[in-house]
């Protein structure tokens, strides 16, 4: 099965992708974290992306593009994938319609994860992260057991760079204007299924089953 989480920044796209992922046993694949694992190495491209990163701006498509068209080949990829955080624009939608055509294979569901502005801000502004499994965490909504360290690898947990509150609004300018028209183009093929975002983590993990599940049988 081959899934997209589309949503705003703090939607929790991260969140619900991990629980699918775990429940399909199809790897999760998050260009934002790709990106990030490449700032962190200081390849060429996570120096190139970081410019972008940091102001809230989109990386270009051709970089993003050429890293998920080589991920989805991977072997783990071969039974399905859910992308987070790709698409984002309506040319990287266009350019994996492209690639999966020539795989033969389609996407079956886009999961639309829907959470108002006041929410996003709150989230993203209280987020923290495990540096080392990236497991998110927020500092009222979802506390560590200890502070400043990771429940499942113990790990530290740090702010990401583009959650300070300048960088949020321009991230989610940037959502409105470039990735919201994504809504509108897969709910013109037919695949878009748009999900309450807020209430309890397992509840939307619930319905967004609900919903995978009612694509596949229809
Ligand atoms: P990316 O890493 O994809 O960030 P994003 O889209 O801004 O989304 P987030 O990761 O911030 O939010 P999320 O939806 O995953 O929410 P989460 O589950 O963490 O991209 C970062 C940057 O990389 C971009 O700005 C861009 O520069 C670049 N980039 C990435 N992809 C690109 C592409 N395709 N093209 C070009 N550039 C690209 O949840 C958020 C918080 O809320 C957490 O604290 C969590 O614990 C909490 N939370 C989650 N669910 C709930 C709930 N139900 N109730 C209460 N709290 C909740
Ligand atoms: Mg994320």
């Amino acid at each position: 099965m081959n899934l997209i989480l589309l949503g705003a920044p703090g939607a929790g796209k991260g969140t619900q992708g991990k629980s699918l992922s775990e429940k399909y046993r199809i790897p999760q694949i998050s260009t934002g974290d790709i990106l990030r694992a490449n700032v962190r190495s200081k390849t060429q491209l996570g120096q190139k992306a970081k410019e972008y990163m940091d102001k809230g701006a989109l990386v270009p498509n051709e970089i993003v593009v050429h890293m998920v068209v080589g991920r989805i080949q991977e072997e783990d990829a071969r039974n399905g994938f859910i992308l987070d955080g790709f698409p984002r624009t309506i040319a990287q939608a266009e350019a994996l319609d492209a690639t999966l055509k020539s795989m033969n294979k389609k996407i079956d569901a886009v999961i639309g994860i829907e959470v108002d502005r006041k929410e996003l801000t709150r989230r993203l502004s209280g987020r923290r992260v495990c540096r080392k499994c990236g497991a998110s965490y927020h500092v009222i909504f979802n506390p560590p057991v200890n502070i400043g360290m990771c429940n499942a690898c113990g790990s530290e947990i740090y702010q990401r760079d583009d959650d300070k509150e300048e960088t949020i609004e321009a991230r989610l300018k940037v959502y409105e204007d470039e990735t919201l028209p994504l809504a509108e183009y897969y709910s013109s093929k037919g695949l878009y299924r748009a999900i309450d975002g807020k209430g309890p983590v397992d509840q939307i993990t619930e319905s967004i089953v609900g919903a995978i599940e009612g694509s596949h049988n229809s």
